[in-house]
């Protein structure tokens, strides 16, 4: 037998077949490419195309939008709970409490069925928006504002938030950024839910899983520290000097650099003439200035081009949200894609088991612990 081949982080390993979605050749969702769900589609149908496996018919729409609509309303024992939860709690944190409390009253937790994970994840998919948008009023001492089922997810995440009725061009934005962050092949945090469904757990405990994953900030908590970058950079006149001593001093830039896209992230570009539009109709010119400032240093210093995070975080400042919502706002979209690989991996499970290099003593006998002496003693 060969030798195991061993690559730290996994780096260039093929670990699982998929058919949800691939980046060889720009990024697509089932064989459609993303930007274009993200320019013609909606964030529902893509999330359709995801769970369910094709483009919904205008019927098939129609229902799943009855259906999201349904469950997007949380048992009240849940909405008290987030009520006690401390108000300083991250709100990631809060998100994954969240999916947590969820299974308690869900009917289908424990059956991992291909019909129930689907039931599942819809209701996921409705539910999540709703634990986010309630609990960021709740910090705010604001009441929590219920569903509108005319509006669209993005919509209504938006209404949710804010008990205002977003713009069109809100709207749009929000439903363009939660496609764009909808998928993405073996991520951390997918393989992360990939891995507890291997052991024919539950999808609920999958999903709660990926949050953890995806709040680290070399993943999804990358669009929060992107903003607190900004922030700290400030002015178009401190960018340059302020990049390249982070630099010097060995410092990741937040939004730059990816596993796997080496030339640069599709999606990045996709959004940033998005971007431009909204911080020129918001006023916003001088951070785009000064975003474009960084991408040209970081570039030029280290050959490092912008991921999805980098234009996301400015698009959800332009806005007019919060920081502490930029990643859970990835949950609320990505909640789509961990729940297609979570079914993809019980339709046809293996026990994800990996082996492990060891680094660690060679053999030693056991001493019994009158002859182990005290420290320092010899
Ligand atoms: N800023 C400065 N230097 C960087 C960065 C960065 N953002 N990213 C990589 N490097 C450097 C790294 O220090 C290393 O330099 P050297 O060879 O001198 O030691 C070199 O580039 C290669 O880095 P790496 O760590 O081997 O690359 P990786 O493939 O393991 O890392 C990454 C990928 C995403 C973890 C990394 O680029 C990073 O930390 N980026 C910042 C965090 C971020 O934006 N994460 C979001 C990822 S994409 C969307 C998502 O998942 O949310």
């Amino acid at each position: 037998m060969s030798e195991p081949v061993y690559s730290p982080g996994l780096e260039g390993i093929i670990a699982g077949e998929t058919a949800i979605s691939t980046i060889t050749d720009g990024l697509r969702y089932r064989g459609y490419d993303a930007e274009q769900l993200a320019e013609q589609g909606t964030f529902e149908e893509t999330a359709y195309v995801l769970l369910h496996g094709d483009l919904p018919t205008a019927d098939e729409l129609a229902e799943f939008r009855k259906r999201l609509a349904a469950a997007a309303v949380l048992p009240t024992e849940v909405m008290e709970f987030l009520r006690q939860i401390p108000r300083t709690a991250p709100l990631m944190d809060v998100m994954r409490s969240g999916a947590s409390l969820l299974a308690h009253w869900d009917p289908d937790t424990a059956d991992n069925s291909h019909a129930a994970n689907l039931r599942k994840a819809e209701r996921l998919l409705a539910q999540l928006p709703v634990v986010l948008a309630a609990s960021s009023r709740l910090r705010r001492s604001k009441e929590p504002v219920a569903s509108d089922p005319s509006l669209s997810l993005a919509g209504n995440l938006l209404w949710m938030l804010n008990r205002l009725p977003p713009t069109p061009q809100a709207v749009r934005a929000m439903d363009i950024s939660l496609t764009l962050y909808a998928e993405h092949e073996f991520n951390a945090s997918t393989f992360a839910a990939r891995v507890i469904a291997s052991t024919l757990s539950d999808l609920h405990s999958a999903v709660v899983g990926a949050i953890g994953a995806l709040k680290g900030p070399l993943h999804g908590g990358a669009n929060e520290q992107v903003m607190q970058v900004l922030e700290e950079i400030g002015s178009v006149e401190n960018a340059d000097t302020w990049v390249r001593d982070a630099l010097a001093q060995k410092r990741r830039i937040m939004g730059f650099g990816h596993r796997v896209y080496k030339t640069g992230d599709p999606r990045a570009r996709f959004l940033k003439p998005w971007c431009q539009q909204l911080a020129a109709e918001s006023g916003h010119e001088s951070l785009e200035q000064m975003a474009e400032v960084i991408e040209r240093v970081v570039g030029e210093q280290k050959k490092l081009p912008p991921n999805l995070d980098w234009p996301s975080a400015r698009l959800y400042h332009y806005l007019g949200l919060p920081v502490e919502l930029y990643t859970p706002l990835f949950v609320v979209s990505r909640v789509s894609g961990w729940s297609a690989h979570v079914i993809e991996q019980l339709d046809n499970n293996r026990l994800i088991r990996p082996l492990g290099r060891y680094t660690g003593p060679g053999e030693k006998d056991f001493k019994p612990l009158a002859e182990r002496g005290t420290p320092g003693t010899g």
